[in-house]
């Protein structure tokens, strides 16, 4: 055992060595990166590392330097992101970099803003992305066998890996060679799924193995492994995923302790509310990681973005991935957990030398509140105090003085002496942002084309037959999300049915001679179900056609490219009111991938369609929509609002914005009816707080990113509904996402700091008062504070015509009613 531990030490050491070896490349600036057990040491000088996850594909070029420019104001001087496999490489060996994949130009707008990145390659990502990232394709190759030592799977994985590392070598983006990339991750989570693989010793080779490879890609940076928790490479740097990683320890002596995602919020189902992660919390949390010699942080997501086109995963992951980040979807800073967070990252970095050369001393002051005091050399320090009491406020004596510590916070002290953060006092403003009507609001004038089905009701007319139900994913490599599945049988005289299909999912419409017969979904989680409808069968000949849809495809979990889609073997019954049964499931079946309109790229809205404007249909399934409209004016965020359609896709200017799918309700959960930012955040086994969006439509509005628009006055903008369920698309309109009311709180002393964005300015300042107890921004219950005349007039004549102002607290404010106590909460409007 010893031994072993030795000659780990010593492969770490000379790994140490070699990576900052490999890590010097001669040139002007070029960068040193290595590690020791505190910090990644780069240039010589161990550093802390405040990382956000942005994805390119979920954002536009256009949008990249604001967001990034954004995370940089926010105090964060990393950007990490996934790279995304089979959105690069759609088909074998044929390459997509453009667009929101031109992932070079994101590099390049990283290191334009001079900030570090984080290259996470997976190329298996995970991420609520369709596939975890893997193309589809891949299981057309003999013998392929998804993350285990096989050559098909590893030569691919080898492949798209190298050729990222190339492109990134050929543009110096390695910080070796000058460039921003300081870290490079292969796989993802592997640890959390290894266990329940079918075969341990592939496993255990294939992990080695994609270490191994990473290493020989000679990045001159430190390779990661997120999750790994056995079965560590020796020559990767294991790091935690999670809502709270302080516990974690990286196994190896010299590794330091890197959290890769620090979940800022969730990802949203089209059955789930909305999830919000307080920012009491995600402070609390990474407050907690540097206190205990955590030294890389980023957080996951710091902008979610969008799911445009079919690249969603999950399944039924919405097209909307804000994951409630510090930035919104449209980008927008969410405050007040960004600007919380902002005030934290200023206290970490002023005490960054401390935190990472410093002696680490801790103290216990009860089982639960610790102090920790970070000295060096010159004898300055830097504390932490934690309180990971759920619902105990605590008072303490630390070196001398008293400190109040209220639960679930950690108080930050730059000197040991002065608290100057603590994570549950928020000092920032809070912004609702509303969705603004703008002029294209109901004026829509809609034409309409009906989806071209009549070949889909034959048994004719298809890609192939088989005697078989096959699987969806496999027939249509995922090139679409429709597949039909068609047959025919011949009857004496007309006869009642009922059909029955069974079906792994995620969708089934079944045709009766050209009638439909019936629709039904799955539930999100077992997406098995069986679809049931009375049918009549006419004498001779009669066609029975299944559409099967899927809504993304898995993306997590031990063997997850197996789970099955569409109608795989069914049974596909007909069953007589007497008992009779017809299996249909042996029939000849003939296939075909995709629908009419997806293969003339109707969204296109080429010349020589036939839109009719006439009886616009209402309710008809498979119909499309087009309507021209006028780009709102400004810059603010674009939104479709696309209530009353029911399920489809949405195209602006031949854009794919994503599914939409606002027929679908949001359950009622729990979590809706309970916040409270105190104790463990967790969005599993019905622990879920903070919800909101209980029996709302799940996604009702869909980004339009501004490029995607003609912004000319009178320039024709067009948008296309594939309307799938029948809708009615009288009520869409576009709208732009503004700030509406701002709210702060502050105690005696505080200055009280309200802004608008987008050239907005204050219009009115609601409210002033004191022990305001109900209600939420924008909705303060009335009567539940006291109101103080003299702070409303300041405040008033302060902001009122601003864009933003300042005013401080002080006894002025306490007016006689009041008795001037407390907290003063002030809402003002932004219009
Ligand atoms: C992690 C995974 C990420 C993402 C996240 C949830 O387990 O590594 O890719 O899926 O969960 O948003």
């Amino acid at each position: 055992m010893r031994a072993n531990n030795t000659a780990r030490a010593l492969s770490l050491a000379l790994l140490v060595l070699v990576v900052s070896v490999l890590g010097f490349v001669p040139g002007a600036s070029c960068t040193e990166v290595s590690y020791d057990e505190r910090a990644l040491v780069i240039d010589g000088q161990r550093r802390i590392i405040l990382s956000g996850s942005i994805h390119y594909p979920r954002s536009t070029p256009e949008m990249w330097p604001d967001l990034i420019q954004k995370a940089k104001d926010g105090g964060l001087n990393t950007i990490e992101t996934y790279v995304f496999w089979n959105g690069h490489e759609p088909r074998p060996r044929q390459y997509n970099f453009e667009g929101n994949y031109d992932i070079m130009r994101f590099f390049k707008e990283v290191q334009k803003a001079g900030m570090y990145a984080i290259l996470r390659i997976g190329p298996y990502i995970c991420g609520e992305w369709n596939y975890g990232g893997l193309p589809a394709w891949l299981r057309d190759i003999p013998d392929m066998q998804f993350r285990l030592h096989n050559e098909p799977f590893e030569r691919e994985m080898e492949t798209f890996t190298t050729l990222i590392v190339n492109k990134m070598k050929d543009a110096n983006m390695f910080a070796g060679q000058g460039g921003p990339i300081i870290l490079t991750q292969i796989e993802n989570e592997y640890g959390n799924v290894q266990s329940n693989l079918p075969d341990q010793e592939s496993a255990t080779k294939y992990i080695h193995w994609c270490a191994d490879m990473a290493n020989k890609q000679n990045v001159g940076v430190p390779w990661i492994m997120c999750q790994q928790s056995n079965d560590v490479p020796p020559n990767v740097i294991e790091t935690c995923n999670g809502f709270y990683c302080h516990d974690f320890k990286p196994k190896g002596s010299n590794m330091p302790k890197i959290w890769t995602e620090n979940w800022t919020g969730w990802f949203k189902a089209w059955d789930k509310p909305d999830y919000h992660r307080p920012a009491e919390d995600v402070a609390y949390a990474v407050a907690m990681f540097f206190q205990n010699r955590g030294s890389v942080q980023n957080y996951y997501m710091y902008h979610g973005g969008t799911n445009f086109g079919r690249t969603s995963g999950g399944p039924y992951i919405t097209t909307t991935y804000d994951y409630d980040a510090p930035l919104d979807e449209y980008g927008n800073i969410r405050q007040p957990k960004y600007g919380h967070l902002k005030a934290l990252h200023t206290v970490l970095t002023s005490m960054e030398k401390h935190l990472v050369y410093g002696q680490q001393n801790e103290t216990n002051l009860d089982d639960k509140v610790k102090a920790t005091k970070y000295t060096l050399d010159d004898g300055s320090s830097a504390c932490f105090i934690s309180n990971s009491h759920d619902n105990k406020d605590v008072n303490v004596t630390f070196e001398g003085s008293a400190y109040q510590v209220p639960a679930w916070s950690v108080s930050v002290l730059p000197d040991c002496k002065t608290v100057a953060y603590n994570t549950a006092k928020v000092k920032t403003q809070t912004s609702v942002m509303v969705k603004k009507e703008s002029a294209a609001k109901g004026g829509l004038k809609w034409s309409w084309l009906p989806e071209f089905l009549r070949p889909s009701f034959t048994d004719s007319y298809g890609s192939f037959k088989s005697n078989e139900l096959l699987e969806q994913i496999v027939t249509g490599a995922d090139e679409s999300d429709y597949l039909w599945y068609k047959t025919s049988l011949t009857r004496g005289p007309k006869e009642q049915f009922t059909l029955y299909v069974n079906t792994t999912g995620h969708e089934l419409y079944a045709f009766v001679n050209g009638e439909l017969a019936g629709y039904k979904h799955a539930v999100n989680g077992p997406y098995l179900f069986q679809f049931e409808a009375p049918v009549t069968l006419k004498p001779g000949k009669n066609y029975i056609s299944l559409l099967s849809a899927t809504v993304g495809l898995k993306n997590y979990g031990a063997s997850f490219e197996l789970m099955p889609a569409g109608i795989v073997g069914g049974p596909v019954k007909l069953v007589s009111a007497h008992g009779n049964t017809i299996d249909l499931s042996n029939n000849t079946w003939t296939y075909k991938t995709g629908l009419f309109g997806e293969q003339k790229q109707i969204h296109l809205d080429k010349p020589g369609l036939r839109w009719s404007p006439f009886a616009v249909p209402t309710n008809r399934p498979f119909t499309w929509y087009k309507a021209t409209f006028q780009a709102p004016a400004g810059t603010e965020a674009v939104v479709v609002d696309l209530v009353g359609l029911n399920k489809g896709v949405v195209y602006v200017n031949g854009h794919n914005l994503g599914r939409y799918w606002p027929s679908y309700v949001a359950g009622d959960m729990d979590g809706c009816h309970r916040c409270d930012y105190r104790g463990e955040y967790v969005t599993w086994n019905n622990q879920e707080k903070c919800l909101t969006g209980c029996g709302e439509v799940g996604q009702r509005f869909y980004h339009v990113p501004r490029s995607f628009l003609n912004a000319a006055h009178g320039a024709p903008n067009t948008v296309v509904l594939f309307e799938e369920a029948g809708g009615d698309p009288a009520k869409v309109n576009f709208r732009t996402v503004a700030v509406g009311p701002v709210c702060a709180d502050a105690e005696k002393g505080d200055a009280v700091t309200l802004a608008c964005a987008h050239g907005r300015t204050i219009s009115s300042v609601d409210t002033a008062s004191f022990g305001v107890s109900g209600g939420q921004c924008g909705a303060y219950e009335g009567g539940s504070g006291c109101e103080s005349k003299p702070a409303l007039e300041a405040i008033t004549a302060a902001c009122v015509g601003k864009k933003w102002c300042t005013v401080s607290y002080t006894d002025a404010f306490d007016s006689a009613d009041c008795k001037g106590s407390g907290v003063l909460t002030v809402q003002a409007t932004c219009s």
